[in-house]
């Protein structure tokens, strides 16, 4: 597509028409602050944290929302546009109980960026009462309602990225607030706990139950690698402390998962620690099991195959390959059934 040009703090830089005025500013390393908005799904223009001016419009404008014309003239760092910014941070922290000390978000919140990057020590509004408690009952995620600033992330990622439509903005003024259908509890609306709202949420207002006391962020080290659950082979970042897995989120922009994750790539991972897991062979013996060498366990599973095609041929054995492992590992799971055992009956447990 051709491409038009705008000023953008008094430097021409081209952009793609149906582009925003936020995209055309991070493609050239220009900082706008964003609270409500999210990469891939419609701009709704609610938080206006990303305020810009615009030479000949009426007022500051939400550069999310705002569409890049040819010849534009956008300001993105002057002192009304901090001046508005910080009074909607302002606003923002009144709106409810931001307390950064006991939130598990502290340190990965963008309303304490915010606050830090203008300067805000204190409340200079009332705070608004909380109206609704705390839901923790579910399984997975925490709802504080009071840390909320009603950005509608979560509910643009449960409708436009998953497109599960189990939540949405309800009510109004002072009481509104993130709902299910009929504004009952999580576990028992249309959730399927995904966790994409608690992946968006840029305060401490979603958080994984799981992640509570597991570690802050600054003391986390991520670790990027692939869920092992089936074989689409999602990316995903192991937030790590002391050699545990704290948290999982999805990583962001990578194939193929692009930032998505599913309940069990995202929350199932307590089987790593389990007691029950299986960390070596087992050989059955005279009815009972006993612990093995991983080269004793093949070295008998092999002489077993070959008693098998030594008495009744190679088609007397059958393999069933796992759904869930990846293409790599089917490919020579049926190599090894057609070249080296010498059968085709080799299937895929997906079929079953
Ligand atoms: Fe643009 Fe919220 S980020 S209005």
């Amino acid at each position: 597509m051709s491409k038009s040009t705008l000023s953008l703090d008094g430097k021409t830089v081209e952009f793609t028409p149906g582009q925003s005025i936020l995209e055309v500013a991070q493609d050239n390393g220009v900082y706008i602050p964003t609270l409500c908005h999210l990469k891939g799904t419609r701009a709704t223009g609610s938080c206006r944290i990303c305020v810009v001016e615009v030479k000949g419009a009426r007022t500051l404008v939400a550069s999310c929302s705002t569409p890049a014309t040819p010849g534009m003239e956008v300001s993105t760092n002057t002192e009304m546009i901090h001046k508005t910014r910080k009074l909607i941070t302002e606003l923002l922290i009144s709106s409810g109980t931001h307390n950064c000390m006991t939130c598990e978000a502290n340190g990965d919140c963008r309303l304490q960026d915010l606050s830090y990057r203008y300067g805000i020590t204190e409340k200079i509004f009332p705070e608004s009462p909380q109206f609704y408690p705390t839901e923790t009952e579910n399984p997975f995620i925490i709802r504080d309602f009071g840390r909320c600033i009603l950005c509608g992330r979560c509910v643009q990622a449960c409708n436009e990225v998953v497109v599960n439509r189990a939540i949405d903005l309800g009510y109004r003024g002072h009481r509104a607030k993130v709902v299910t259908g009929d504004d009952g509890p999580l576990q028992l609306s249309d959730c399927v706990f995904c966790g994409q709202c608690v992946e968006v949420c840029p305060v401490g207002a979603l958080t994984a139950k799981k992640a509570k006391g597991m570690g802050r962020p600054w003391e986390i080290t991520k670790v990027r690698t692939t869920c092992p659950y089936c074989g689409v082979g999602c990316q995903q970042w192991l937030h790590m402390k002391d050699g545990r897995i704290a948290k999982v989120t999805a990583v962001e922009d990578a194939m193929p998962n692009q930032g998505r994750l599913c309940v069990k790539g995202r929350f199932a991972y307590d089987f790593i620690y389990s007691e029950d897991r299986l960390k070596t062979p087992l050989i059955k013996e005279n009815g009972n099991f006993r612990e093995a060498s991983w080269d004793e366990a093949l070295d008998l599973v092999a002489t077993k195959f070959k008693d098998i095609i030594k008495k009744d041929g190679p088609d007397a054995i059958a393999g069933v390959s796992c759904a869930r492992s990846i293409n790599e590992d089917s490919y020579q799971m049926q190599k090894l059934f057609r070249a080296v055992i010498g059968t085709n009956n080799i299937d895929h447990c997906a079929r079953t």
